[in-house]
């Protein structure tokens, strides 16, 4: 099939778009600079420069590539937060442009596959600090979101969620991938990954007890869930996660040990809300993690790493 990448460049553009070239399709990847179009090639696509937020550019891009499914990668998360990002999300402005990719270049990226007849069109959710903090630590895609965690990050995530899944001329899958890691990624051996850096440092401690439940997702996984639903599965939401959501007081002393660092500090929780603020004490204390059920029963999709345990030990770059 011809597929049109969106993020071709990114973390997981970069480990999705030779997986589809290697499964026999053929790939328009996009990018906003032209110096990123041999990156682009390396990768076995043709490369098409421009601004996802610009709807022209992106009518004309979708329309070169003339493709039957269309997939959403673009985020702008890679910076650094500091602390007091930490403190005020809103105020990020990796968080801002994210929020406009999700919202504005996702409108672009569907007026131009409904306009070219795309037939399928496949997006990049994202899982943590959805869930009520209610129920159970592990939810499926069928529990409701907190209704008080309804920042502008959450947001633009149910806008890409709904905007792309009710699609009437075509089939649209969000998949709310778990906290990357693996190469690329803020979670890897690379000494300028984000949030290694923190951890190395032991700036990332445990909050009080720790029960805030993530799940993850090695990066090679999420392309590889990523190239089957390009391919197969009904309309809707699937979380892409790995098979063990845990708590962070298991996690992080494991993901410390993995990058070389001491184990992490503890810290009291209103240390945490005084000095990160509310949603990163929430995220570490309190938030639910994600069932992998849906995307491995109606996908057919297969981990390398089914815990990050074994990831973190042997997958991160
Ligand atoms: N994805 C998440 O939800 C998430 C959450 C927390 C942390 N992280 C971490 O953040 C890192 C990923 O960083 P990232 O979000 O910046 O993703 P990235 O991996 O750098 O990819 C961003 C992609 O979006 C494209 N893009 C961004 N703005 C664009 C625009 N206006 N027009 C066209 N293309 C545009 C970029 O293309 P060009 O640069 O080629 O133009 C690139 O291909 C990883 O380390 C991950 O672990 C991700």
């Amino acid at each position: 099939m011809k597929v049109f990448v969106a993020g071709a460049t990114g973390a997981l553009g970069r480990q999705l778009v030779p997986r589809l070239v290697a499964r026999g399709h053929e790939i328009v990847g996009m990018t906003r600079s032209a110096s990123k179009q041999d990156l682009v090639r390396s990768l076995g696509a043709r490369p098409v420069v421009a601004d996802a937020l610009d709807p022209d550019a992106v009518a004309q891009a979708v329309a070169s590539a003339e493709p039957e499914v269309i997939v959403h990668q673009l985020t702008a998360l890679s910076g650094k937060m500091s602390m007091r990002d930490a403190r005020n999300p809103e105020r990020f402005s990796g968080a801002i442009m994210t929020n406009r990719l999700r919202t504005e270049a996702t409108d672009h990226l569907l007026a131009a596959g409904r306009a070219v007849g795309a037939r399928r069109f496949v997006a990049q959710s994202f899982g943590a600090l959805r869930f009520a903090r209610t129920g159970g630590p592990v939810q499926t895609e069928a529990d409701s979101s907190d209704p008080d965690l309804r920042q502008a990050g959450l947001k633009a995530i149910l806008y890409l969620e709904q905007a792309v899944t009710t699609i009437d001329w075509g089939e649209g899958l969000a998949l709310r991938y778990g906290g990357f890691y693996g190469p690329g990624t803020g979670i890897s051996l690379a000494p300028d990954a984000v949030m290694a850096g923190p951890i190395r440092k032991r700036r990332f401690p445990i909050v009080g007890g720790g029960g805030g439940v993530w799940s993850f997702i090695h990066i090679e996984d999420a392309a590889a869930a990523t190239a089957v639903a390009v391919e197969r599965g009904r309309p809707g939401i699937y979380n892409v996660v790995d098979d063990e959501p845990a708590p962070v007081r298991e996690w992080l002393p494991v993901l410390a040990g993995a990058l070389g660092a001491k184990p992490p500090r503890r810290v009291p929780r209103w240390l945490a809300r005084l000095a990160a603020g509310e949603m990163a004490t929430l995220m570490m204390t309190e938030a639910r993690g994600a069932s992998n059920e849906k995307a491995k029963r109606e996908l057919g999709w297969q981990l390398r790493y089914p815990s990050w345990r074994q990831g973190f030990a042997q997958g991160l770059g």
